[in-house]
């Protein structure tokens, strides 16, 4: 097992595949000027392989791919393929915004990806058009159905954002009543790409649970699972569970299990924190496994407690990146 400095066990990491993205949503790029990153300085699929191959050999056992949208990034099933066969990666999970996802989803199914993450932030196709900027509602539902007739878990992240989807709050609760899926909603976090603070957020987790409890009074508290970062909810009687994340309060530090690595192969231990380590950089100066984790291990030994430790120790104290660079 592998732990950090402060006792925390940490078997999984979160993995960018691409910064680029298909839609536009508000809170996490601006509309236009954004500032890809070019192919060359991301990580290749053997470069991420390796990387895998040496975390899950020092005790990585769940992988999450996430992007930018990481159907964007070309053949990513055969990347896929290859992280499912990675001995001692037990759980593959995926991020993704639905736009390309429902042709693959009976080869997800297939390859045993263990849930898929779904980010829709309202069940308005107006108000999908408005928040992120592009048509794309239909193909998105068209992927969120498939999931469910291929039996795959499927958890729903809506992002709250005060004045644009509240009143989305209760019709995407209500999707758990006949439906297995977990609806979790989200704290806005200042990732927006255009480094704009929000002075006060107005959406706190607590102001989200008072919001679903006066349209589900009967709303119970559930256990829940080790290193998770929602507070668990559910309707009794509904097939669902709901599920709500202090992104931005940030109360689940404690037991944070989790790195990550950005599409150009930076090593974050926190997501607040703007990078520790470039990956990329020391697998292309030709270092051998025993010395990347060396330096992985260094990293691991030097993690902040909290989300507020690794934003007051940024090289770079303005928040000026996109969720889409730092792998949702
Ligand atoms: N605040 C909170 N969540 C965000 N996401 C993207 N940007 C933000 C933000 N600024 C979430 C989206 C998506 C995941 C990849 O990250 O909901 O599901
Ligand atoms: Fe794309 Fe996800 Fe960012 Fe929306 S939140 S722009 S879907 S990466």
């Amino acid at each position: 097992m592998l732990f950090d400095n402060h006792q925390r066990p940490l078997n999984y990491v979160r993995l960018a595949v691409t910064d680029r993205c298909n839609l536009r949503c508000f809170y996490c790029m601006p509309e236009e000027g954004i500032r890809y990153v070019a192919k060359k300085e991301l990580l290749t699929f053997e470069e991420i392989e390796r990387l895998v191959r040496l975390l899950a050999s020092m005790g990585i056992s769940k992988v999450r791919v996430t992007g930018g949208e990481p159907f964007v990034r070309n053949d990513l099933m055969k990347l896929l393929r290859t992280l499912t066969d990675i001995p001692g990666i037990e759980q593959v999970h995926l991020t993704t915004n639905g736009v390309l996802t429902a042709p693959h989803v009976p080869e997800l199914k297939a390859l045993g990806i263990r849930s898929v993450n779904l980010s829709l932030d309202t069940l308005d196709k107006t108000r999908f058009r408005e928040i992120t900027r592009r048509d794309e509602f239909d193909r998105v539902w068209r992927t969120f159905e498939s999931l469910l007739e291929h039996d795959i878990p499927v958890k729903i992240n809506a992002v709250v954002m005060d004045g644009k989807n509240t009143d989305d709050i209760l019709p995407l609760a209500a999707l758990t009543r006949e439906l297995p899926v977990s609806v979790r909603f989200i704290e806005e976090m200042p990732f927006n790409g255009e480094g704009q603070h929000y002075p006060v957020l107005h959406w706190t987790h607590a102001r989200i649970l008072a919001a679903l409890k006066q349209g589900y009074p009967t709303l119970e508290r559930r256990p829940d699972p080790p290193h998770a970062t929602a507070m668990h909810y559910q309707v009794p009687g509904h097939l669902g569970d709901i599920g709500i994340i202090a992104a931005f309060s940030r109360t689940f530090c404690g037991t944070c299990n989790r790195i990550r690595v950005t599409a150009q192969g930076e090593l974050k231990t926190c997501l607040y924190d703007n990078g520790v380590l470039s990956l990329r950089d020391l697998l292309r100066m030709g270092k051998t496994d025993d010395e990347l984790k060396t330096s992985l291990l260094e990293s691991f030994s030097q993690r902040p407690r909290d989300g507020f430790e690794a934003e007051s120790r940024r090289t770079d104290p303005a928040i000026a990146e996109s969720m889409a660079t730092i792998g949702g």
